[in-house]
């Protein structure tokens, strides 16, 4: 009777989204749960009977209240705590300790540690994928509105060359035939790929190892550094959209860099990872990084919608395609900023089955 129960727990925990883990008095790590390996980014294989001061660097504090907690067997709390990960990242979190008889009456400690700065993320997404939605629907109104009356425009200046018989008068029709093509391929263009998706089982690094076979051509300044996790499944999409997305954010990054810059291709999976309203036990969380100067602080707010752009020449088309093909698969582009160190995230759900 006990063991379904147990499994009952087990699944539990392994499903929660706060980081769980479980010390003994030697501060050696006994128990991780899969949100506890994201947070820390390491395996629990890895982790295992390892302290927890490899994991939390730099915290005389930290260390202190656990320390104290085990002798005393007092739980205690934090509130909107920074800590120092291996990896040198700050973690912003808060955190609860309660000791606990772990196996064979042992006593250890359980940690829960809950990150604030994920539920600020959660909500910068969503506005993410809501603003998307919203410039999309304005663009389509926004498009047949200007391509009925552009067909009606095109049509006269046909109707009006045939009466013409003087070259000279039809170059004028030539340029309202040609203008009147030029928007609507531009209105075309802002509405963003209509297809619906051809989804098939794809490999991540096979699409982006085709992208940077690509690009290398044209850009053969930029060196490419490949930091693949061969234990990514494949994802369930469309392969053309996939490139498509890719190569956008990758030109913009070859765009930037300086003459030796490098653009780094990163992959590692994601544990029930929640996108808008939707939570997804296995997302491939695909980034681009770049060490160009960063993108501009007054267009980084808007940075998605259409005809936004840093560049005199651009278009600024290039981001809001490449998030509505994402957008197509369920997943999501974010990126963040600093002058040397871009970083462009694709998120997309890996769906074993057809949806
Ligand atoms: N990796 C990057 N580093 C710095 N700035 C970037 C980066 N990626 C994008 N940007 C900025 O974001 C702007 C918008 O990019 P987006 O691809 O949407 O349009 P674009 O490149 O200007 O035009 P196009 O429609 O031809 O792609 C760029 O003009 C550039 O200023
Ligand atoms: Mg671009």
């Amino acid at each position: 009777m006990t063991q379904p129960k147990q499994q009952f727990a087990q699944t539990i925990l392994e499903n929660m989204h706060s980081a769980v883990l479980v010390i003994n008095q030697d501060l050696c790590i006994e128990y991780m749960n899969p949100s506890a390996e994201m947070m820390f980014q390491i395996s629990r294989a890895r982790a295992k009977m390892r302290s927890i001061e490899e994991l939390i660097i730099d915290e005389p504090g930290f260390f202190k209240r656990i320390k104290t907690s085990l002798q005393t067997q007092h739980p205690f709390s934090a509130f909107e705590d920074d800590l120092m990960v291996r990896t040198g990242q700050s973690l912003a979190v808060d955190y609860m300790a309660s000791p606990i008889d772990y196996v064979d009456c042992r006593q250890c400690l359980l940690l829960e540690f809950v990150g604030r700065g994920r539920h600020r993320k959660m909500a910068q997404e969503k506005h993410l994928l809501n603003q998307n939605e919203a410039s999309r629907s304005l663009l389509r109104g926004l498009a047949h509105e200007i391509k009925n009356p552009l067909g009606g425009i095109r049509g006269a200046a046909q109707l009006l060359e045939k009466k013409f018989s003087n070259e000279q008068d039809r170059e004028f029709t030539q340029v309202i035939i040609r203008e009147a093509d030029r928007l609507k391929q531009l209105v075309d263009r802002m509405l963003g790929p209509g297809d619906i998706p051809n989804k098939s089982q794809l490999n991540i690094h096979q699409i982006l190892e085709h992208v940077r076979n690509l690009v290398q051509v044209e850009a053969e300044h930029v060196h490419f550094v490949a930091d693949y996790d061969p234990s990514l499944p494949d994802i369930y999409g469309d392969e053309s959209m996939i490139i498509q997305a890719i190569l956008n954010i990758t030109r913009n990054a070859i765009k930037e860099v300086p003459e030796d810059g490098e653009i780094t291709f990163r992959t590692r999976p994601l544990r029930n990872y929640t996108i808008g309203d939707n939570t997804y036990p296995l997302i491939a969380k695909i980034d681009i990084i770049d060490n160009g100067p960063g993108i501009p602080e007054d267009i980084r707010e808007n940075l998605f919608l259409p005809m936004v752009t840093g560049h005199a020449e651009g278009t600024g088309l290039g981001l809001s395609i490449a998030q509505t093909l994402i957008n197509q698969h369920n997943g999501l582009i974010e990126f963040t900023s600093s002058p040397g160190y871009t970083i462009f995230t694709l998120l997309l759900p890996l769906h074993t089955e057809s949806e």
